[in-house]
């Protein structure tokens, strides 16, 4: 969506995936869907070195609304819950130099059965977020059909834009229509919303990683093209710092969400992460790549037999990373290429390994190398030309 908005791909935290549907707040104040819950994540975004790597959305999901809507037919948020209003909310995002990202529903009622965005709603309620001062809307698809979807996603893009108010438009049409054509169309898609699930909700589990990941490679010649500066394919949270993955696996999501070109909102609990999972969220160079200018989505290059999968991805100044991913359960796997063999051919290469923090020896594009890569773990390099390697992308990371 050319709103001038996410021209790289947005990064912030979403309240989703760890914290759910948990709306008993006498029971479980520290884990409920509360105003609370979200100045606790801004004051930790705000105050952790969080917002100045990127990571600038505080989202709202699912179950932060009245069973009901007010007397003028307006979304109102639960009053036991956000007694100082989504407004003042707002308000307290700002102040600390952050976005607020709400959720609606294209349907009857939200996928939680909260009173979900009709198609005779649609306008009140695009100016109710801007009233607000909403930042980001996330819409979901549950309790509608087709048809539904088929006009309401374009005409909320049309209506968020008459509030003059610039709002980030995520859509979750696709997911709803199976993510591929000739369901989905992307080149609408690309047009109205400025990213969109494609496919079936993350969990806290390696598993679902993993499914998620050989969706969007083995589809990459449809979903791949379609992501650019201003629309994003999302392939849902991270679930770095929660439960599900080990030290090594989080790498993997950090390092292929970023080949991905893919949103980076977090998930997990900003107020007790622990400092290894941080550490990897931090990464500057991870991000870098995330965010790079030119916005083109990374690809699976190689699938070997051996279960080591190679991704690539074309950054600006003539750089590009590359992910070295194992699916082996065994034992750290030492892969043997050389840069050639991964279509490389401009002569000496600048490596800078992502995780171990480490330039490398320089590469000269025939010379056969070997790789140690831990079991569901991944080595990601960020690789430039030696010409090229006094400029700017070189002193990004103080290797110049
Ligand atoms: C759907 C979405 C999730 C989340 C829930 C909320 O499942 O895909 O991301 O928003 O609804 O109920």
């Amino acid at each position: 969506l050319d709103n001038g908005l996410m021209r790289t791909p947005p990064m912030g935290w979403l309240a989703w995936e760890r914290f759910r549907c948990d709306i008993d707040c006498d029971n479980d104040p520290q884990n409920c869907i509360n105003e609370v819950l979200f100045r606790d994540m801004a004051d930790r975004l705000a105050e952790d070195g969080w917002r100045e790597l990127g990571y600038v959305y505080v989202n709202i999901d699912d179950c932060w609304s009245s069973k009901t809507r007010d007397a003028k037919g307006r979304l109102q948020p639960d009053p036991k819950r956000f007694p100082g209003g989504i407004a003042k909310l707002a308000r307290y995002v700002h102040d600390r130099g952050l976005k607020l990202g709400i959720y609606g529903d294209m349907g009857t009622y939200t996928c939680a059965g909260y009173p979900g965005t009709t198609l005779d709603t649609i306008e009140t309620d695009a100016q109710t977020f801007a009233e607000w001062g909403i930042d980001m809307l996330k819409l979901d698809g549950c309790f509608s059909n087709s048809s539904v979807q088929e006009q309401g996603y374009p005409l909320m893009s049309k209506a968020l834009n008459a509030t003059d108010r610039p709002i980030g438009y995520s859509c979750s049409w696709p997911c709803y229509q199976g993510g591929l054509p000739p369901k989905v169309n992307y080149t609408i898609l690309g047009e109205i919303c400025n990213l969109w699930r494609n496919y079936g909700d993350i969990e806290d589990s390696w598993d679902s990683v993993l499914s998620i990941v050989d969706w969007f490679t083995d589809h990459q010649d449809i979903i791949q093209p379609a992501a650019g500066p201003g629309h994003w394919n999302d392939p849902d949270m991270l679930i770095i710092g929660d439960y599900g993955l080990s030290m090594d696996q989080s790498r993997s999501q950090m390092a292929l969400w970023a080949i991905m070109a893919a949103p980076l909102f977090m998930s997990s609990d900003l107020r007790t992460i622990n400092s290894g999972a941080r550490a990897i969220l931090q990464n500057k160079a991870a991000i870098a790549i995330n965010q790079d200018p030119l916005g083109i989505q990374g690809r699976r290059l190689i699938k070997e037999k051996s279960g080591i999968d190679v991704f690539w991805r074309p950054l600006s100044n003539q750089a590009s990373a590359l992910v070295f991913f194992s699916r082996r359960t065994d034992m750290p796997y030492r892969y043997h290429t050389s840069l050639k063999a991964l279509n490389y051919t401009k002569g000496t290469y600048m490596v800078y390994d992502v995780f171990s923090q480490k330039v490398q020896p320089m590469l000269k594009d025939t010379t056969d190398f070997v790789v140690s890569i831990n079991p569901t773990g991944v080595v990601m390099w960020y690789v430039f030309p030696a010409a090229v390697s006094k400029t700017g992308t070189a002193t990004v990371f103080g290797i110049a």
